[in-house]
């Protein structure tokens, strides 16, 4: 982009693929921080005199216009941040499209509506995501990259539109690339990876990985149940994913082979039924040792003796990365874990990589200083896949 910004831009309508996927509760954001990640880039455009069109998708609607998944909040919430007003499109290539972007003067910034209302932004089909690139390039002269936590995604403003215009990468690709970068290529040890989140079979490809790089693996949330599972124990009601139970038991032999220390959890918070995560009552939940989770219990959260656990195997580090919710942060009664390991995190002297929507969201949602970490990334998908080793679409298709 800085090379973009040397060339001159005013007057340039410059199209910025961001990544606004906020979480909202209706219209209410509840965590901007991907919001505030792409204000470095929009706003050096509009300070150098472009006329910035944002685009993003939000969710995942069918193809079609729905007003839940409406991009507004977070127009408003760019214009707020920003301190500037923001245009509003309300549709992506439409007439209020093209005379949104025809309206901008120099240094205004416009947010066009969900890409991912047009069936064409997601379609497997090369012809009619190409169709649907070639009217977005209509709207803009230039392109920048600036939506990490998409670039995993072959859609069409992602994969096929940088081929039709002049393309950049923004700043916020840029720093996080970079982050990437360090814990692949050379990395400092010891190299920890903290592993939460509910599905064991959405970090197959990266634990698969991980094990010929990292030094130690600590699993929690709802994964870690599946491992206890593969290893023998019961897990009572607690989530598994009885299918990926041969490809667990694999990751646990070659772990021990490879001397790569896979730490599960000792002991987990059991309740007999799902919190309610609106009403936050509690729930008076019991402790139990992860070999004696009773029949009639779901494991919600790591234990306490877990927690100390996973604190120890932190403190000696010099490279975390963690992605994932140790247990059900939403519901003070789980909660606990996820603090831990954040307050671990924080407490080491390693350099710390938090990936994920959901775990950068635990760690604002629970109070914690962003800045305490080394890099909070808004890439969840993107940043496994980044580790995965796989090529990214969205930043394959900024080299060519
Ligand atoms: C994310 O939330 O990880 C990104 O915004 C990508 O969203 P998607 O998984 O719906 O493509």
């Amino acid at each position: 982009i800085d090379e973009l910004l040397s060339a001159g831009v005013t007057g340039k309508r410059v199209f910025v693929r961001a990544d606004l996927n906020v979480p909202l509760d209706g219209t209410t954001i509840t965590d901007d921080g991907r919001i505030r990640a792409v204000l470095p880039t929009v706003k050096a455009l509009a300070d150098a005199g472009a006329r910035v069109v944002v685009a993003s998708h939000l969710g995942r609607p069918k193809g079609a216009p729905d007003p839940a998944f409406s991009l507004k909040p977070a127009a408003v919430r760019l214009g707020e941040l920003l301190g500037t007003e923001v245009a509003f499109a309300t549709d992506t290539v439409g007439d209020s499209a093209r005379s949104t972007v025809d309206g901008l003067a120099d240094g205004q910034v416009a947010v066009i509506e969900n890409l991912r209302f047009n069936a064409g932004e997601t379609a497997k089909d090369d012809a009619e995501r190409g169709a649907f690139a070639d009217r977005l390039a209509a709207l803009a002269d230039v392109y920048v990259s600036d939506g990490f936590g998409a670039v995993h995604r072959k859609h069409a403003s992602v994969h096929d539109l940088p081929a039709r215009l002049p393309h950049y990468a923004g700043y916020l690709i840029a720093t996080e690339v970079g982050v990437l970068k360090k814990l692949t290529e050379d990395v400092k040890r010891p190299y920890v990876v903290v592993l939460g989140g509910a599905k064991v079979s959405d970090k197959l490809a990266v634990i698969d990985q991980l094990l010929g790089k990292a030094d130690r693996l600590l699993i929690g949330g709802g994964m870690a149940y599946t491992f206890l599972k593969a290893k023998g124990y019961e897990v009572g009601r607690s989530l598994l994913q009885e299918d990926q139970i041969p490809a667990v038991t694999e990751y646990l032999e070659r772990a021990e082979k490879q001397g790569v220390e896979l730490v599960l959890p000792v002991d987990a918070v059991v309740s007999p039924k799902f919190p309610d995560l609106k009403a936050k009552a509690p729930t008076h939940p019991t402790v139990v040792d992860a070999d004696a989770i009773p029949a009639d219990q779901e494991g919600l959260d790591i234990g306490p003796k877990t927690r100390e656990l996973y604190a120890s195997k932190i403190a000696d580090a010099e490279t975390v990365f963690w992605n994932g919710p140790m247990g059900v942060f939403e519901h003070p009664d789980y909660a606990e874990g996820t603090r831990a390991v954040a307050q671990a995190l924080i407490d080491s002297n390693a350099f710390t990589v938090v990936g994920g929507g959901d775990s950068a969201a635990a760690v604002r949602t629970l109070g914690f200083d962003e800045n305490a970490f080394g890099h909070i990334s808004t890439g969840g998908g993107a940043s496994l896949e980044y580790l995965e080793g796989k090529t990214l679409p969205g930043l394959a298709a900024l080299e060519d």
